[in-house]
C-alpha cells in the first residue's frame, strides 16, 4: 500500500516545464509533460545541481550544471555525464491537487 502525500496544486506545475518544491522535507523536483505530472528528486545524482533550474524537453530534463539528463519518467540517466539515476516517485492527482508517494 502506497502512502500518499498531499504536495501541491495540479496548477502549480508549469506546463511542459519544470518545478522545484519542498515536500515533507525533501527537495524535489516536478515536470508537466503532455498534461501528466511526473516528480523526481531534485539534486542531480551527479553533482550538487538542481535540476529545476535545468530545461525540460519532452520526458527529459538536462542538468543545469554539466548537461547529463534524465528521463523524468522513471528517473533513468540518458546523457553522460550522468550515470546514476535519480530516484523518481509515483504521482496520483486527485481534487485537482497532486499526491506522491514518498516512502
Ligand atoms: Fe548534473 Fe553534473 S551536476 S550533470
Amino acid at each position: 500500500v502506497l502512502n500518499w502525500t498531499d504536495a501541491a496544486p495540479v496548477d502549480d506545475v508549469p506546463t511542459d516545464d519544470v518545478i522545484g518544491m519542498i515536500v515533507a522535507g525533501k527537495d524535489l523536483a516536478l515536470y508537466s509533460v503532455e498534461g501528466e505530472i511526473f516528480a523526481t528528486d531534485n539534486i542531480c545524482t551527479h553533482g550538487h545541481a538542481r535540476l529545476c533550474e535545468g530545461f525540460l524537453e519532452g520526458h527529459e530534463i538536462e542538468c543545469p550544471l554539466h548537461q547529463g539528463k534524465f528521463d523524468v519518467r522513471n528517473g533513468k540517466p540518458t546523457c553522460a555525464p550522468v550515470t546514476e539515476a535519480i530516484r523518481s516517485y509515483p504521482v496520483r492527482i486527485e481534487g485537482g491537487r497532486v499526491f506522491l508517494a514518498l516512502d
